[in-house]
């Protein structure tokens, strides 16, 4: 048994930061956001706003979009870096907040690569039969730990929030056919939020310090982005034996045009067959995945058993892939 994404949900909040704003807030210009990333504007959560509520929102549309009623789900798994509380999960919170009782509920933390983390720790459960079905989110509001000072990194995060609902399915033709995800703990240094855990606990000294903030290493993240996405994708279609040119669709992780651009470039899979956000949200981090899925299912552009090419990287390292058929 494998399983099929039976439905798809995504919600990005209100307000908009475009560029000119952010033009006002750190010495950088539009073109140059342009340029080096694609994004022209992101989303910025509510005051009100927390990272169950994006989430709540995108999995209210998926499974409409499915038919399942919230206290039928019987698995709740969210991708998340900035969960409500640091405990209970945000995946919990869901929970509560759908009526759900059925279903067991925790988060996965691997950044960006969030909700391809969830999507396979969730495809075990469906495939194996111990669960009839399962939400599986990625949300963040990367906002709350971005640094409006630091030009390297507030210039490419937005807020939003992905799901979809897994059902589990015979058919050979469809569904998640192989999932591999990878990790590389001694990159840990290059992404991070550095304070506000247990090594870096919250103190008056550690927020006045802004280590509470996510730090990056640009360069250094930007060639073990495109060298990881290009192994991972080309590991997961020859596990299918496939080749690049087997793939119909590619839904990635919107972290940046120019890292995307390569990517396929080395893959030799034409852009077009990309279904590109970023220009809007920005790098949602783990919603990227099921916003794009999302946005382009309802567009129309996928039909039964096409083969989709799912990438992801974020902060861990932590990177992976997957051959998705609709
Ligand atoms: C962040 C990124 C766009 C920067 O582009 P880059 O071409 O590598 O730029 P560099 O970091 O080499 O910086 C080049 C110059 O631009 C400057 N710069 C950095 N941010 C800037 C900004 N927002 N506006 C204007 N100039 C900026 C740098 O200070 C540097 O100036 P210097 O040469 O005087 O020191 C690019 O490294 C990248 O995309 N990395 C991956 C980031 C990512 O996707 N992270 C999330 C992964 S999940």
């Amino acid at each position: 048994m494998r399983s099929l994404v039976a439905g798809t949900g995504s919600y990005a909040p209100a307000k908009v930061l475009t560029n000119a704003e952010l033009e006002k807030m750190v010495d950088t210009s539009d073109a140059w956001i342009q340029e080096r990333t694609g994004i022209k504007e992101r989303r910025i959560a509510a005051p009100e706003q927390a990272t169950s509520d994006l989430a709540l929102e995108a999995a209210r549309r998926a499974l409409d979009m499915a038919g399942l009623a919230a206290a039928d789900v019987e698995a709740i798994v969210v991708g998340t870096v900035t969960p409500d509380h640091m405990f209970p999960s945000t995946a919990a919170l869901v929970q509560g907040k759908l009526g759900n009782k059925k279903a067991f509920a925790f988060d996965v933390s691997a950044a960006c690569a969030g909700s391809l983390y969830a999507l396979t720790v969730a495809d075990r459960f469906v495939a194996s039969g111990a669960v009839k079905n399962a939400l599986v989110i990625g949300a963040d509001a990367l906002s709350r730990i971005t640094n409006y000072q630091d030009r390297n990194t507030c210039i490419l995060f937005g807020d939003g929030a992905g799901a979809m609902v897994l059902k589990p399915t015979d058919d050979p033709r469809r569904g998640l056919s192989t999932i591999r995800i990878h990790t590389d703990g001694s990159l840990a240094h290059i992404l991070l939020q550095p304070g506000g855990g247990s090594r870096d606990p919250i103190t008056p000294e550690m927020a006045a310090s802004g280590r509470q903030y996510v730090t990056m290493n640009g360069r250094e993240v930007y060639k073990v982005a495109v060298r990881s996405l290009e192994d991972s994708c080309r590991e997961v279609l020859a596990a299918e034996g496939l080749g690049t040119g087997d793939v119909k669709y590619v839904i990635a992780h919107q972290a940046n045009k120019r890292i995307l651009d390569a990517t396929l470039e080395r893959l030799e899979i034409p852009a077009s067959k990309c279904w590109m956000n970023l220009e809007k949200y920005g790098n949602t981090s783990a919603a990227s995945v099921p916003m794009t899925l999302d946005e382009a299912n309802r567009a129309g552009w996928f039909q039964p058993g096409d083969v989709i090419l799912m990438m992801a990287i974020g902060g861990g390292m932590a990177w992976g892939a997957a051959v998705l058929r609709w």
